[in-house]
């Protein structure tokens, strides 16, 4: 009897799973680098800008490198909301969009986010070990933000 409940379970949850996969990730689609990218300003160059794509362009850019489960449910859908919420809070790739103003909030923000711990999110630090920040790499992106914002109001 228990033998035929868990094989029922495990196939219900095979099917599930498939089910599943025909529903749209809504993961958005990447574009190639171009002359709005934060990439192709003089603000940024150096250590600074590996580390920003390295730690946040996954999330914050048009230029997202994908893992084999995005193409998978149900963890695309967490990459979906991953790309499309940092995309709509900060896109590096769209950096020229934004107003002086903007910007300097926006390097405000990343410096807060960056010292308290906040970004990069810890469940993308989970599987990108790479991404996470050392307290040196904190220290160089926050005395960035300030050097950056100092340009922007020259
Ligand atoms: C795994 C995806 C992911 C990565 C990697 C990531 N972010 Fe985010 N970020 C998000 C999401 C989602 C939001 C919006 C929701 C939120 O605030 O939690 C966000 C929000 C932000 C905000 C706006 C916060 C606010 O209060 O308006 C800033 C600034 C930011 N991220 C900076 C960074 C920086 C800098 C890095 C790299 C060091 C980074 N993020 C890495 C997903 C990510």
């Amino acid at each position: 009897m228990l033998m035929k409940i868990f094989k029922f379970i495990l196939l219900a949850g095979f099917v599930l799973l498939i089910i599943i996969q025909f529903f749209p990730s809504g993961i958005p689609g990447n574009k190639p680098e171009d002359e709005k990218s934060i990439a192709k300003s003089s603000l940024v160059t150096g250590p600074v800008l590996e580390q920003l794509k390295k730690s946040c362009f996954d999330c914050h850019s048009d230029q997202v490198r994908l893992p084999w489960y995005a193409k998978v449910a149900p963890s695309s859908w967490l990459l979906s909301n991953h790309i499309n919420g940092g995309r709509e809070n900060l896109n590096f790739s769209q950096w020229e969009d934004y107003s002086k103003r903007e910007k300097i909030g926006l390097l405000q923000k990343i410096k807060d986010e960056v010292e308290s711990g906040n970004m990069p999110l810890k469940s993308y630090l989970l599987i990108h070990r790479d991404a996470k920040l050392s307290p040196e790499n904190i220290l160089s992106l926050s005395k960035w933000t300030e050097e950056a914002t100092a340009k922007i109001m020259e």
